[in-house]
Parts: C-alpha cells; sequence; structure tokens
C-alpha cells in the first residue's frame, strides 16, 4: 500500500494486528480539510475506524460522512428515517422498526450475520458510518474482518485461481419479501421492485491502495459463476471461515454516541446476537462507491 505521510498527528490506537483503530481528541463536527485527510488515510490503512462519545444529531452525522464520500439513499430496499432518506436506522428490539414492519428479518436471532454491506447492487458502498444511538450495557458488539489480509493469507495457487473467477451476489433471500412489503426500492436515484443478481470479482483491487482483497460475504454471494454448484458451495464455505478467522478480525464494544466508519471495498462486519432484550439502535450513512473491479 502507498499512502502519503499524514501532514498533522492524530492520536490513534490500534486495536488489533491489522485492522480497526480508534481516533481520539477530535470533534468531529469540527474538521478541516488537513484532519480529514489524515483520518483518511488511518481508515485506509485500518480498514475501521472508530470515534468514541462524538453524540452527533443527524444533522451532524451527514456532515461528518460528507467529508469522505457522497451519501447514498440509507439503503437500496429498507427506508431510511421519516425526512432523512439518507439515515438507515436498526432497531434490533423485537418491536422495533425493522423487527415489527418486515418480519423476515427477525430471523436473524437479534445478531446479523458476517456480510459486506448491499454487494447485491452493481455499484456497492464505498464505506458505511455507524452511529451507535442505544446500547447495551454489555453485548451487541460489531465484528469487522480484514478482507486484505484474508486474501494475503491464502497460498499463491489459491490467489491466482480466485483472481479469474466472478461471484454472483442476490440480496433476494434477506431483503425481497421487505421489497414486495415496501413496493419500491431506490438505489442511486433509481426505482426498482425486483431484486436482480449481479456479478463481481472474487477478489477486488482496492481503487485507492491498490490492495487486493477477497470479495465475497455470506450474506449476499449466492455463488461462483465458473464451477459447478457444489464445487462452489465447498470453495466459499472454506473462504467464510477463513475471512472472518480471529486474526483478521476486530471486535469493538459500543458507547452511546461512538461512530464507525468502514471500507466496505475490504471489510465484513458481523453484530454480535448476545444482547437479548436490551435495546440496540443504530443509524447509519452509506457513501456511493464503484463498481468493483
Ligand atoms: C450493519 O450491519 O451495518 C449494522 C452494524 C451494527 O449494527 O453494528
Amino acid at each position: 500500500m502507498t499512502l502519503t505521510e499524514p501532514t498533522i498527528d492524530l492520536d490513534v490506537r490500534h486495536l488489533s494486528g491489522t485492522i480497526g483503530a480508534e481516533i481520539r481528541g477530535l470533534d468531529v463536527r469540527q474538521l478541516d480539510a488537513e484532519t480529514v485527510a489524515a483520518i483518511r488515510q488511518v481508515w485506509l490503512e485500518r480498514r475501521v475506524v472508530f470515534f468514541p462519545g462524538q453524540h452527533l444529531d443527524p444533522a451532524e452525522h451527514l456532515a461528518f460522512a460528507r467529508h469522505f464520500g457522497e451519501p447514498t439513499e440509507g439503503h437500496p430496499v429498507v427506508p431510511g428515517v421519516p425526512g432523512n432518506p439518507e439515515l438507515f436506522e436498526i432497531d434490533y428490539s423485537a418491536t422495533g422498526n425493522l423487527y415489527a414492519t418486515y418480519g423476515d428479518v427477525a430471523s436473524y436471532e437479534r445478531g446479523i450475520a458476517w456480510h459486506t454491506d448491499v454487494t447485491f447492487v452493481k455499484r456497492p458502498p464505498l464505506g458505511s458510518i455507524l452511529r451507535a444511538v442505544t446500547v447495551p450495557d454489555h453485548g451487541g458488539d460489531t465484528l469487522f474482518a480484514d478482507q486484505v489480509a484474508a486474501f494475503a493469507g491464502l497460498s499463491p495457487a489459491l490467489q491466482g485461481f480466485l483472481a479469474d473467477l466472478t461471484a454472483i451476489h442476490d440480496g433476494t433471500r434477506q431483503f425481497q419479501g421487505i421489497l414486495d412489503h415496501v413496493g419500491e426500492g431506490r438505489w442511486e436515484g433509481q426505482g426498482f421492485t425486483a431484486l436482480e443478481p449481479v456479478e463481481h470479482p472474487v477478489v477486488r483491487t482496492h481503487p485507492e491502495t491498490g490492495e487486493r482483497a477477497l470479495f465475497v460475504n455470506p450474506g449476499f454471494t449466492a455463488r461462483i459463476k465458473e464451477l459447478t454448484l457444489n464445487e462452489s458451495d465447498a470453495l466459499l464455505a472454506y473462504l467464510y471461515a477463513h475471512s472472518v478467522r480471529p486474526e483478521h478480525t476486530v471486535r469493538y464494544h459500543w458507547g452511546a454516541g461512538d461512530i464507525g466508519f468502514w471500507d466496505n471495498r475490504v471489510t465484513q462486519h458481523a453484530v454480535t446476537g448476545d444482547f437479548g432484550d436490551a435495546p440496540r439502535v443504530i443509524q447509519r450513512v452509506t457513501l456511493r462507491g464503484d463498481e468493483p473491479r
């Protein structure tokens, strides 16, 4: 990875081997261009960065996001917060918006399995910025896995084999029921009523750093196009297990008001479903991405 040295010093604490950093000592409401550039470098290097105790309101959350890209609709299928379509809220409680309104999602059992956000569209998000609104006293952590490290941890022979493969991603299983319920989805300004499968390379090259990363996830990858279904299932099962090995991950315990910002091009994440009936509400802003290559 070739990154220029930051021109200002940030208070950065690494949280695991290759992924995750906490950045302290900033009020993210007041960022100048140099500080934004320095944050971006840490983010590219560490894949996910956290800013504890910022307590932003929705407008400040969006303003922070705009330093790093262009916000999309909060989610292609799940409608945004009323009056704020760029804010995607997840209320994990049994009576919360997502579970009460869209029954199918309750099958996630209050944890959301490993996934990369919205890979079932042609141009998946560049990144996501999460604001912890209500958090349990314990549990409800989010795990993030570094897909550059995961790819680097494979043998050269398997890396070479994977580099020529294409994966089909499909959001139907999780989201077609919700889409039928809401009637129309929207992404990059275009409305749709059905989710069409899309193709992405199994290994993508990061457009900013040039690093290669595994780009399959159990949330939305349906199969590998060039293989038989049995071969595809077996290879994906191996890659899913490998990509979230403990040495590729970081686990973050949220405090109310914390901000987390991940590079969706090179990470997977999963919420731990260990918070019982305790309330947990997050809001997320999603940044427009490019076509994986
Ligand atoms: C998500 O999957 O984007 C939500 C992550 C979280 O609630 O921690």
